[in-house]
């Protein structure tokens, strides 16, 4: 195997060669005959003319290939006690006919397809389905409320809606149905056709002449053939959160997405096709999209589909048991998901009730890896525990330790070194690169490898501001971080109102809105602290309109109701505190990065331009007060 070092540089001294080259372990109905290329808007295309289908790669091509009989996917539920396996062969049949089912009701190649549904086999089929058609899914986490759910419709449009009758969260039923009609009604974009998986234990209602039952279509459909799809053909559009309230529609195309998983599979996670490897996110997040379905599928390894929480489901040795019951070769999650175990079973009990030597390596990422969970889960098990860090534009890590070239030492807090083919930069402000340890914006010298994102859905103007404006020639990664002297890079954490709850991306404007349209608010800041547990919580700190008398646990506890109701339980917005006023700017600009760093302890400069300094002392008392802050809180965890 080729050295790390060779390998890195070549990726960046000449990526077309080095990504060309890659491409030839991708299984192409007609390769590519050139690397990059600009589109008709000028944007950077991967493989254009190369000739490809995503579901022939994950399935088809596996059962030509003498995968048939292989476990494709490991369901497992403990929260409906449902284990089941589905070969590639089954998961071909089941593929084939859903697809068949989606074409017979109008569904053609570029056509949205939204997917709103818990995490059962049918949300990977459904995917699937799409990307055998050349439908572009868009899959929408089910924690999100109903009026989110409508802003995706509106902006997708899509032709047909998927979801199932509910979900299961620990113990509660979701129903998810509800939701469904809700956005619709909400949504401007009329969708005509929902098509819906009903689940055993609840029967959701249908609406006549819309409303279409997937198991009874099933039955008649008849199976579809893959679709001959050009590499730059979109695959999917994942929303996921920016600095203001609406989403961006990251999109991913065909060809580069499925060079760069293969070639992640290989060199960065060093996994075998025939393994098996447990991503336990949801298919409703980025790490799902990629490391539970596309990639390991890819790969023609096992993926394991998992339908409950790390805790409570039903107890902290979930994980445990699974990796002796399957045995994983590889696992992958966000460290909340330890944290939430390591606070229930600190010493790791559990852990000895199973045998879990089959796991080579635990990968982490979605959130920053704190070096406390680092080392509770290096001392637990005898693996190396890798942390990577990349985000949904990029669909696969930039920073890891790529395994595939050999273990390099590690850094607790630091995810190493670039993947191949990101050159990642650290800047300051002017756009001057940062000596070793000094913190600046983490940037990617252009142009990003295969399977970044080329655009945003509907919206190239903000893919172009939002990312590539700042610092001409670099895309603008929203992180800060450092490399310290031995290159070793550290991501430190958003640069903007993005945050990070339980590993799920959320935008505190969404929120923010939503406080500031209650009746009561004059103006009002929401800001991501630091909790022990979920990484980071929204905090929202209201000002009362003059004269308005109402209690204020009443209005938190209202508060609280309409963010869950209308951006969703995962906000996991739980504290708002009355302010008297809140500190601004003498232009008017609210200080949100100085009360995030009151409210987590840390040092920071006051503002020059800081309207009145006391605000800062009066809201460092009321936290103190309200126990708000891992700075003023004896137990943040509960908070
Ligand atoms: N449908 C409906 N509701 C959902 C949901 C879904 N798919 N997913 C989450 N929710 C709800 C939860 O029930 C919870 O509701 P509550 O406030 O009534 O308790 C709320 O949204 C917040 O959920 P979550 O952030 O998941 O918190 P949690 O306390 O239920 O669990 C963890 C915390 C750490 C155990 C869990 O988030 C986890 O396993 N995360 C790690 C892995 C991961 O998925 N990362 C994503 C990117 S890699
Ligand atoms: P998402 O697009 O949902 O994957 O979220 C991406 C964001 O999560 C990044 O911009 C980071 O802020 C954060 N993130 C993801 N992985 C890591 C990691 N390994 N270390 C630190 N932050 C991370």
């Amino acid at each position: 195997m080729t050295n790390y070092k060779t390998h890195y540089d070549e990726s960046i001294t000449d990526p077309e060669k080095f990504w060309m080259e890659q491409a030839k372990a991708i299984n192409w109905y007609e390769p590519p005959k050139q690397g990059l290329s600009k589109d008709e808007k000028g944007f950077s295309r991967w493989f254009n003319g190369g000739k490809l289908n995503t579901c022939y790669l994950a399935v088809d091509q596996h059962v030509e290939n003498g995968r048939g009989d292989q476990t494709a996917i490991i369901y497992e539920s403990p929260v409906t006690y449902v284990s089941q396996l589905y070969s590639y062969r089954e998961l071909q049949f089941e593929t084939a006919r859903l697809a068949g089912l989606l074409r017979a009701q109008g569904v053609e190649k570029g056509d949205r397809v939204i997917i709103y549904m818990p995490m059962i086999p049918q949300v990977v089929f459904a995917m699937l389905a799409c990307a055998r058609l050349g439908a572009v899914h868009s899959v929408v986490f089910g924690g999100f409320a109903a009026q989110e759910l409508a802003v995706r419709i509106d902006d997708a449009k899509p032709k047909v809606l998927l979801t199932a009758s509910a979900g299961v969260e620990v113990t509660r039923i979701i129903k998810y149905k509800p939701l469904v009609d809700e956005a619709l009604e909400l949504a401007d974009y009329k969708v005509n056709k929902v098509i819906v998986w009903q689940r055993p234990f609840v029967k959701a209602g249908m609406k006549e002449g819309r409303d279409l039952d997937w198991a009874s279509l099933l039955e008649k459909a008849e199976p579809c053939d893959c679709v001959v799809l050009d590499a730059t053909d979109p695959l999917y559009i994942l929303y996921t959160s920016g600095t203001t309230g609406t989403p961006k529609g990251i999109l991913r195309d065909n060809g580069g997405h499925a060079v760069a998983l293969k070639y992640s599979m290989n060199h960065v996670y060093n996994v075998e096709p025939g393994e098996t490897y447990w991503s336990a996110s949801d298919v409703g997040w980025i790490v799902g999209h990629s490391y539970i379905v596309y990639a390991p599928l890819m790969h023609g390894c096992t993926t394991v589909l998992f339908e409950g929480k790390p805790v409570k489901t039903p107890d902290a040795g979930i994980f445990w048991r699974i990796i002796e019951q399957y045995k994983v070769d590889v696992m992958f999650t966000a460290p909340t998901a330890f944290r939430a175990i390591i606070k229930e079973d600190p010493k790791g009990k559990l852990h000895q009730r199973y045998d879990t030597s089959s796991l080579r390596n635990v990968f982490l990422a979605g959130e920053r890896c704190d070096v406390a969970t680092y080392e509770w889960l290096d001392t637990l098990l005898d693996v190396d525990v890798i942390d990577n860090w990349w985000q949904s534009e990029s669909g696969w890590p930039m920073i890891c330790n790529s395994l595939g070239y050999g273990m390099k030492p590690l850094k607790p807090g630091s995810a190493t070194f670039p993947v191949c083919g990101f050159d990642i930069r650290i800047m300051d402000a002017n756009g001057q690169e940062q000596p070793a340890n000094e913190e600046g914006a983490v940037v990617i010298k252009l142009p990003l490898p295969p399977g970044c994102f080329p655009t945003l859905w509907n919206d190239d103007e903000r893919f172009i501001n939002s990312y590539f404006s700042t610092f001409e020639g670099f895309y603008l990664a929203g992180d800060g971080g450092y490399k310290d002297e031995d290159g070793y890079i550290f991501i430190t954490g958003r640069t903007d109102d993005v945050i990070n709850v339980s590993g799920h991306r959320l935008s505190t404007s969404t929120i923010e809105e939503v406080v500031a349209a209650h009746e009561a608010v004059a103006e009002c800041a929401v800001i991501g602290i630091a909790d022990e547990l979920k990484g980071q919580i929204p905090v929202g700190f209201v000002v009362l309109k003059a004269g308005i008398g109402i209690p204020e646990d009443k209005l938190e506890a209202e508060l609280i109701k309409t963010v869950r109701l209308q951006v969703g339980p995962v906000a996991g917005f739980k504290r708002a505190a009355v302010v008297k006023r809140l500190p601004k700017t003498r232009s008017g600009k609210i200080l949100r990065a100085t009360m995030r760093s009151i409210a987590d302890g840390k040092a920071y400069t006051q503002p020059s331009t800081i309207e009145d300094p006391a605000v800062l002392d009066e809201l460092k008392e009321l936290m103190s007060e309200q126990e708000i802050g891992i700075a003023f809180s004896d137990d943040s965890s509960a908070s």
